[in-house]
């Protein structure tokens, strides 16, 4: 579907007048059916942002007052953020040093009696090490969450990143690899686990239609309270753009190993690993940098060398520990080397991917990366 057959696909749905999401029916079930579809079944749930999302997906898996959460320090704030908002206490993790991600041997024994969940973040779009999470996590009792809100597209064993999770939340801002300016979703393949999302943040109209547990359906006035429905509009760009998705991620990809390789051939930088079973949806194009024994500085100096240069490049988060917002909670002083030294060792760019890239572009962007190598 071509920019020309969406804009009359929005026109249709202005037209229709359907923009509003209380019902949950029309536009929005159509989507939430072909996502769901995307992932193999379960249930999709459309919501206004990934932040929302993320914070429904921990609201049905219990996380409250009293709970903690294990996940990485290593994230957008953003991404971690909600477990402040439900009440419950972060505890960090370290990452593994090669994928960026939630290391399960360094979770897995954070895991007490107040761990409600696990947040695995699938950073830049590599998957999280899932396979080493859930069993051991449900064998506990914890419920495991996959943000792959920049994972849309990668895989894990075959199967869409986010599909062996108890809960995947994506985005659909417009950086993420399937833009509708704002949105998320979130997928269960629980129908309970579905059903307590739902009563977060949709309208009485929608649980009256989708509730059928009785516990739940106490509820059916209120719900939990909070508004998280999705702007149809937004809706109806990311149905008609997921049409086009599988072509959209396969020149993504296609530039993105592109990339890598020449990446590959530039001393000082060493592109992404990418685990075995796995793809890497490269929503964002991590690089590790060891540029510094040749006199290239560190990484935010080469950085700001990028920027400078035209590169919209950009140094990782600060881990989320030492930021104030996370300060306000007591946690468990984190111990969480490899993801200090992913601090100091890795940049990404690529805000918005590379789905229209050129060659030109590509080569430009190598040039860039040699270039600001000399000081
Ligand atoms: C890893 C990650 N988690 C969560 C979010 C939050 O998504 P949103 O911006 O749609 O609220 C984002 C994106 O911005 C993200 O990159």
């Amino acid at each position: 579907m071509d920019e020309a057959e969406i804009a009359a696909f929005v026109a249709r749905t202005i037209e229709r007048g359907e923009l509003d999401a209380t019902t949950g029916e029309g536009l929005v079930q159509a989507f939430e059916q072909a996502w769901a579809q995307m992932m193999g079944g379960g249930h999709a749930l459309a919501l206004c942002n990934g932040t929302a999302a993320l914070f429904t997906a921990l609201l049905a898996a219990g996380a409250g007052p009293g709970h903690e959460v294990i996940c990485p320090p290593l994230a957008p704030p953003y991404a971690l953020a909600p477990i402040l908002h439900c009440g419950a206490k972060p505890v960090f993790a370290d990452v593994d040093p090669r994928t960026l991600t939630i290391d399960p041997a360094a979770a897995l024994p954070l895991a007490g009696p107040s761990t409600r969940a696990i947040l695995a973040v699938d950073l830049f779009g590599h998957p999280a090490d899932i396979d080493s999470l859930v069993p051991a996590a449900h064998a506990l009792g914890i419920t495991v969450i996959e943000d792959c809100a920049q994972a849309l597209g990668a895989t894990y064993g075959g199967l869409p990143a986010g599909a062996k999770a108890d809960l995947a939340v994506f985005s659909l801002h417009a950086t993420k690899n399937l833009p509708a300016g704002e949105g998320g979703v979130l997928w269960t393949r629980d129908r309970r686990l579905f059903e307590r999302a739902l009563l977060v943040g949709m309208h009485p109209v929608r649980l009256a239609r989708e509730l059928s547990e009785p516990a739940l359906r106490r509820y059916l006035d209120t719900g939990r309270g909070y508004n998280f429905r999705p702007h149809p509009l937004g809706i109806a760009l990311a149905l008609a753009r997921l049409k086009s998705f599988p072509a959209d991620f396969e020149r993504r990809q296609k530039s993105a190993r592109y990339l890598d390789e020449k990446i590959r051939g530039i001393p000082g930088l060493k592109p992404a690993f990418v685990a075995p079973g796995c793809t890497h949806a490269y929503n964002l194009h991590p690089v590790f940098y060891h540029g510094e024994p040749r006199g290239a500085g560190s990484v935010d100096d080469y950085v700001r060398r990028l920027r400078k240069a035209g590169l919209d490049a950009d140094v990782l988060w600060p881990l989320a520990y030492d930021l104030p917002l996370f300060q306000e909670k007591e946690f468990p002083s984190p111990h969480c080397p490899a993801a200090e030294k992913a601090e100091n060792t890795v940049f990404f760019f690529g805000w918005g991917g590379y789905t229209g890239a050129s060659r030109d572009d590509l080569d430009r962007i190598v040039s860039l990366l040699e270039a600001a190598m000399q000081c």
